[in-house]
């Protein structure tokens, strides 16, 4: 493996964040590695990696066993709801549900509304979504509701090519009296755009679409796998009806995906799974079955127990990382965590990544026939920054900075749509995406690896 040279693994403190005390968590930190992929996946700290060790010692199923070690792990699972909904703000454990990603929960909201869609019905989404957050819809209106005789249109909103912006005019447009539902990302994955939600909660609710309650609006999803790593979140102001987050892109391991819904909403649903533990217990007879309370009406089945543990712990670490309350080690207390304290959690990662991000476009329009995608430096993205270089294959680019360290993504990243209504051909950028743990060396370094590679491809553009 290629390692960075010792001196320039050392990164300068930043206003917001203290980067090298909180890379001294991790592993990766010692290897050289420039880990610049973080809007696939983020690393996890050595405190997670224990507590899933320790947590294997009193390894026992939730829900299903008396012992000591089953009712220790169950306390554990369901106050990680608790966690999960204090780090969104939202009222209670009852209005989440854990899937395993972004993209299993956004399929757990349609499977559940599907059959409530009226034929005539509309979804309006955006050009500037993550496929988890179109396919979906796409698949319920051309293939699913199409089979039972309804005909529900899947609307897409356009963006402006030029700053990445989503039009909310056209938005507007689309949203009308027939919009069961807006779904619509929190923070783009490919561009960094990040729509005004409180904007486009204001247009769902004006839609005068007729609920069955007698009220009106239209319900609004929100696709936060890309916000919440790196802002805070408050599901009561944004006042969204869903938001789904994965958080292997939160410091956690893989497995484990978070959707928040209104209480209401979940209440009065469908689930998306069926079987054991959903069930009300001894509610179960041929010709009747009742469900169990919430949250765990949508817990079918052996859930993800340590992932989604470890994945509360990973959240609850944050606040001690950035350094936020000197006082209180949040990974080791059971105390719930304080919405002020995530909030300024958040707010510094949100600074400190904004400005990883602001210096590293900088730097990227001085290379020699470089364009970035979305909105300007200085303006609200999500931390990470994709380009193409005129004459120069993104793959070959992402692959030749590997080969200096620098973890870079070459691809569509799922944003497929986006990239072929830029017209991209093929429909691939390059793209550098920073987290909490990146220091100024490493964008610098990065920035300085694009230059040096796009330079080596434009002579030699066999290269690979
Ligand atoms: C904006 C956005 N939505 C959804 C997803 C899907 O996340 P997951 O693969 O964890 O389901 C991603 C992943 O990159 C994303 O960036």
């Amino acid at each position: 493996m290629w390692t960075r040279p010792r001196d320039q693994q050392v990164g300068l403190p930043t206003h917001t964040l203290d980067v090298d005390r909180v890379r001294s968590h991790f592993d990766f930190a010692d290897l050289g590695r420039v880990v610049t992929n973080n809007a696939a996946s983020t690393q996890p700290p050595r405190e997670l990696a224990a507590l899933l060790v320790t947590l294997t010692k009193g390894y026992e199923n939730v829900h299903r066993g008396q012992s000591i070690a089953s009712q220790q792990t169950t306390e554990l699972f369901e106050a990680s709801y608790d966690t999960f909904a204090q780090w969104l703000n939202a009222p209670s454990r009852r209005t989440i549900a854990t899937y395993r990603n972004t993209t299993e929960a956004i399929n757990a909201v349609m499977y559940s509304l599907l059959t409530d869609f009226r034929d005539g019905d509309n979804v309006v989404t955006t050009m500037l979504e993550h496929n988890s957050d179109f396919v979906p819809w796409y698949g319920m209106c051309r293939e699913i509701l199409p089979r039972f005789g309804r005909h529900v249109e899947c609307r897409l909103a356009r963006f402006d090519h030029r700053t990445g912006e989503l039009d909310l005019d056209h938005l507007a447009e689309l949203v009308d009296h027939r919009t069961k539902l807006v779904c619509v990302t929190g923070a783009s994955n490919f561009l960094g755009t990040k729509p005004p939600l409180t904007l486009i909660r204001a247009i769902a609710d004006g839609s005068g679409y007729r609920r069955d309650d007698g009220s009106s609006g239209s319900l609004l999803l929100v696709d936060a796998a890309q916000l919440v790593p790196s802002s805070y979140v408050d599901v009561q102001r944004l006042d969204v009806d869903y938001l789904a987050f994965s958080c292997h892109k939160v410091l956690a391991p893989f497995g484990v995906g978070i959707l928040y819904a209104k209480e209401r909403l979940l209440a009065q649903a469908r689930p998306f799974l069926y079987g054991g533990d959903m069930i009300a217990t001894g509610r179960v007879a041929p010709d009747r079955v009742e469900y169990n309370d919430l949250p765990w009406k949508y817990a079918a089945g052996t859930p993800n127990i340590l992932g989604v543990i470890v994945s509360a712990y990973a959240l609850r670490l944050l606040p001690d990382l950035v350094g936020v309350d000197g006082s209180t080690r949040w990974f080791t207390s059971t105390a719930p965590l304080p919405a002020p304290l995530v909030a300024e959690t958040m707010n510094r990662v949100g600074r400190h990544t904004a400005e990883l991000t602001d210096l590293a476009l900088c730097e990227a329009m001085s290379i020699d026939g470089l364009s970035c995608y979305g909105p300007a430096a200085g303006l609200p993205r999500s931390p990470l920054l994709a380009f193409n270089v005129a004459g120069v294959d993104p793959f070959a680019l992402a692959e030749n900075l590997g080969r200096l360290g620098v973890e870079a993504r070459a691809g569509c990243h799922c944003a497929t749509l986006a990239h072929r209504d830029l017209g991209l051909d093929p429909p691939a950028s390059c793209r550098l995406s920073f987290a909490l743990y990146n220091s100024r060396d490493d964008m610098t370094y990065a920035m300085d690896a694009v230059r040096r590679v796009t330079d080596q491809l434009r002579r030699r553009p066999g290269l690979t």
